[in-house]
């Protein structure tokens, strides 16, 4: 038996991560932030000095990873260090090794064993297309890249740190394309996953319509 998954792909700050938690927490599922799994990596990576390049050394990496989620929040090695994977830094090194095949399959089988009951929302770029293709319901939330620059920069200031907004759409602009382009598992809306645009939707809206969705399925 194989039990509903819900998975929610779509660019960088598109408010992915904080619909897929909250559908999750409404539908009391699992929830799986696939990009937290490349995050630690660059991370674990970057901690045993090995390039983000060095697709065969990653790959093994990738394998033995210790990656653990406590109260939803990242941990390697049983250390948090949900904050330190969020940065920019990081964001990009995990974009540079999620382009390599090696990666990418050495952490299919650990995004699958998410799968368990009584369900699981998921977010990322590949959920639907490649980790889960039999997905009960899929969709591709985005949003423009201004408006996601706009939050992203809301949220630094949040956090008393400095941001730059034409950098960050830049940024993030410049993260969308290499995720767009690569050969493998690239960023796209598959035939079969629904649009969601959040550019000018609140999240509880957005939250709202994915349940919607998701009720109304036969
Ligand atoms: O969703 P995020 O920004 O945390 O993802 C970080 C990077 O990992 C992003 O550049 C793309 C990559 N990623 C991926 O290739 N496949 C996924 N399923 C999730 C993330």
């Amino acid at each position: 038996m194989s039990f509903p998954v819900i998975t929610i792909d779509g660019p960088s700050a598109s408010g992915k991560g904080t619909v897929a938690s909250r559908v999750a927490a409404a539908l009391g599922f699992h929830y799986l932030d696939s990009g937290a799994l490349y995050r630690v990596l660059a991370l674990y990576a970057q901690q045993k000095q090995v390039a983000w390049d060095n697709e065969a050394r990653l790959a093994l990496l990738a394998v033995r990873l210790p990656l653990s989620f406590e109260q939803g929040r990242a941990c390697v090695d049983g250390q948090d260090c949900d904050d330190f994977i969020r940065g920019e830094e990081i964001g990009a090194g995990a974009s540079q090794i999620a382009a390599l095949p090696a990666v990418r399959s050495a952490l299919l089988q650990r995004q699958r064993d998410f799968r368990q009951a009584p369900g699981l929302v998921t977010d990322g770029r590949d959920m639907g297309s490649v980790v889960f293709p039999d997905a009960t319901l899929k969709i591709f939330l985005t949003a423009s890249a201004q408006e996601r620059a706009q939050r992203r920069y809301k949220q630094l200031i949040e956090k008393g740190q400095s941001a730059n907004l034409a950098r960050l759409q830049q940024d993030i602009e410049a993260r969308d394309a290499r995720d767009a382009s690569r050969p493998v598992a690239p960023l796209r809306q598959e035939h079969d996953a629904r649009l969601l645009d959040t550019t000018e939707l609140d999240i509880a809206t957005a939250v709202a319509q994915v349940l919607a969705w998701y009720r109304a399925l036969p």
